[in-house]
């Protein structure tokens, strides 16, 4: 790496770790895993899945991140965990990971496992999970078309991969899905795209918004979900990485 690249990447490190400072975030991560608790008691217990999901899928992360997306893209096993756990606890019939890449193969990887009732990642997730159906969608083809070949390397089911307005039309799937995964395109075509994601969930459905890290886009979802009056829980304390990413949970109409 040259000396440019690197002090970029020191600033922009230096600016994720100030402004992970806010006390006013530090506060509502501390407030909302009460709330969330409260909602979802099962999270009570997510440490141990937290811990068997990265012993399940560290090895392929780290080769994902190394050889595939930058691990400023890809997920964090944090992330992976987290919505694993939603899984286990809220058992969707139908999944949509929006934004392609290590998501798409571990949603798919624990799908195929629950479909036949076993294997290490259904273990990890207490080992009751049943089958669900999952859709990966990206708003760039040759983001997924790479994302097509890491599956197939992986062995795991490539249906329902669609491009964004292309195969998937946003407004022909309102409501269809019992959990959503907003983690597509740049930060302004996540805002772009916000209203129309969380429309795909159904009345029961959760949606995890991704990067709310980010000042502008938290802001942004903040004042969306308010003008929906959708209730919306920062999930910081189980989601926050290394690079001080965290998501927060729109919460279904209904329990
Ligand atoms: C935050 S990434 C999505 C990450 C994905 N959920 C995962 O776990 O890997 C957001 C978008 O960046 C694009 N993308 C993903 N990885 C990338 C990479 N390594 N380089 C460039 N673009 C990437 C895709 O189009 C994707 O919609």
């Amino acid at each position: 790496m040259d000396s440019r690249r690197v002090l970029r990447s020191i600033k922009v490190l230096a600016q994720r770790h100030l402004q992970d400072l806010s006390p006013t975030e530090r506060a509502r991560g501390r407030a909302d895993r009460a709330s969330l608790l409260s909602r979802f008691p099962g999270l009570a217990d997510h440490a141990p899945r937290r811990a068997a999901v990265i012993e399940v899928l560290g090895a392929d992360h780290a080769d994902y991140t190394s050889r595939i997306g930058h691990p400023v893209h890809a997920a964090s096993l944090e992330l992976v965990a987290f919505l694993l756990h939603l899984i286990e606890l809220r058992a969707p019939r139908r999944v949509v990971d929006l934004g392609s890449g290590f998501t798409s193969y571990a949603l798919r990887r624990f799908a195929a496992e629950a479909a036949r009732g076993a294997g290490p990642l259904h273990a990890a997730l207490g080992g009751q999970v049943g089958g669900f159906a999952v859709t990966s969608v990206d708003d760039d083809p040759a983001w997924l078309g790479r994302t097509r070949g890491y599956l197939e390397e992986k062995g795991v089911s490539t249906d329902d991969l669609e491009v964004w307005g292309q195969g998937f039309d946003p407004a022909a799937r309102a409501g269809s899905y019992d959990l959503v995964l907003h983690d597509m395109g740049t930060m302004e075509t996540r805002e772009r795209t916000l209203i129309e994601a969380l429309a795909l969930a159904n009345a029961g459905g959760c949606v995890v918004l991704d990067d709310v890290h980010k000042p502008a886009f938290r802001d942004y979802a903040r004042r969306t979900l308010a003008s929906r009056r959708q209730p919306v829980l920062s999930a910081r304390a189980w989601t926050r990485d290394r690079l001080t990413r965290y998501a927060w949970v729109a919460l279904p109409d209904t329990p």
